[in-house]
């Protein structure tokens, strides 16, 4: 299993460029379900989870495409089965996202439940709320989700917590129902807009995205277009704090710093200097990095996949700092390896109390999840010596090449094979 080696100390300067988003591209390729005409995408990067998606889609009968340079090309014109199975489902839990396409298209789905995961219980409760309300039978057997309708009706969906695949699923789901679909306290983040926006050129009639209530009114069929995926702004996000948390004078390019909004003035207050300009911002970290508060929050409030990179930046501030996680119960993990590292971190419930201004020094950490691996390299590049981090398949799931990015900055990291 492949490793990463961080030995800090290095300010990172340079220009690094952002991928797209996987978060946005996994239900652009999910929505190829939607119709039996090709769905041509630019901008998806070639990360573990997409080829997940792929596979998934694969072994449905979708013929489907992801090259190196970002382009995808899907058609379901074939796509038999409907199946999204436990293999690939607890690799993956946005697998989820086939239901609201297979219903909307078939009329029938069996997909495993995902369980749990090291974030939290992670439920799906209010995907099956909504497609019960527009028609839909859904049983849970043998650990699956086997759903089935007649014909998808529009109905009024109010989500009592905001979920972003939730809302994604049911926004497919009722873009070929019969009838008006109101989505009610739905997700707004820039990944579900996307997501409006692709089907939109696909045929459907979708306003509202990027509010909290989206408004669908469903259409006979969907049809062919091409689409390019936004960028990622977690990715960006990540590096903006390596910049920081180095004191170093970075530019990233081929962004989205509107979508950034609320890190950015979070790096602002801590006081690092954010330049924006179209499509790239560049971060120059200061010398203190003042300590300051966080609660994570739905877009576009600051992002739970932001949380544990924050969390790295603070155990370098000049005081203390309160994190506060509302999305996960369990989103912590990374905090006590960057106590093996030397950090100061103490969890109450859903708080981290973060007393900054420790010394890290390198260790063997263990990865837990996709951002947690991300804020371990954050960690080891301000440590004395080297920080090894294992489990990086967690990391491969949503970065495209972290280490080489990061190379290219001046960081002595490097992938032990
Ligand atoms: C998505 C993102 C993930 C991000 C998360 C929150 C993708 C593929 N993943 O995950 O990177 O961390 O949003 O921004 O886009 N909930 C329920 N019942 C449900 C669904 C969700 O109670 O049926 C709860 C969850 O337990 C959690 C909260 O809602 O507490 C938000 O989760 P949700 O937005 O659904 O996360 P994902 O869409 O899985």
């Amino acid at each position: 299993m492949d490793k990463i080696c961080v030995t800090g100390g290095v300010a990172l300067a340079g220009r690094v460029e952002t991928s797209g988003a996987k978060n946005a591209a996994l239900p652009a390729m999910v929505a190829s379900l939607l119709t039996d005409e090709t769905i041509e995408l630019e901008n998806v990067p070639p990360v573990r989870d997409i080829l997940t998606t792929r596979r998934l889609l694969s072994e449905m009968g979708v013929q489907a495409e992801v090259r190196e340079d970002g382009s995808a090309t899907l058609n379901a014109a074939e796509a038999g089965g409907h199946e999204a199975p436990y293999e690939l489902v607890k690799t993956m839990r946005a697998s989820i996202l086939v239901l609201g396409p297979l219903m909307a298209r078939f009329g029938n789905a069996r997909v495993s439940l995902p369980g749990g995961c090291a974030i939290g219980a992670r439920p799906v409760n209010l995907h099956l709320m909504g497609l019960q309300k527009m028609g839909a039978t859904c049983e849970i057997v043998h650990g699956y989700i086997q759903a089935s309708s007649a014909g998808l009706r529009g109905a009024h969906i109010l989500f009592d917590t905001v979920t972003v695949t939730g809302t994604e699923n049911l926004m497919m789901a009722a873009t070929m129902a019969k009838g008006e679909t109101v989505l009610d306290n739905a997700a707004c983040e820039p990944e579900v807009s996307d997501l409006a926006e692709l089907l939109r050129r696909m045929g459907a009639l979708i306003e509202g995205d990027g509010t909290r209530t989206i408004r669908i009114q469903g259409v006979p069929r969907l049809h062919s277009c091409r689409h390019r995926i936004i960028p990622d702004r977690i990715e960006a996000g990540t590096f903006a704090v390596a910049a920081a948390i180095t004191h170093g004078d970075v530019l990233i390019s081929n962004c989205a710093p509107e979508h950034m909004t609320a890190l950015l003035l979070q790096l602002v207050s801590v006081g690092a200097e954010v330049d924006l300009r179209t499509g790239c911002v560049r971060v120059r970290g200061k010398d203190p990095i003042v300590s300051r508060d966080i609660t994570t929050q739905p877009y576009p409030g600051f992002a739970t996949d932001m949380q544990a990179q924050y969390m790295a930046l603070m155990t370098q501030g000049d005081g203390t700092s309160v994190i506060t996680e509302t999305i996960f119960e369990n989103r912590f993990m990374h905090a006590l390896e960057m106590v093996r590292m030397g950090a100061d971190i103490k969890i109450e419930g859903r708080r981290a109390i973060v007393r900054g201004g420790k010394p890290l020094s390198g260790a063997n950490v263990l990865a837990s999840d996709l951002r947690a691996s991300a804020s371990l390299i954050l960690a080891g590049l301000v440590a004395h010596g080297d920080t090894v981090i294992d489990r990086v398949y967690h990391l491969d799931r949503g970065y495209h090449r972290i280490e080489d990015k990061l190379a290219a900055l001046g960081a002595k990291i490097e992938r032990i094979r």
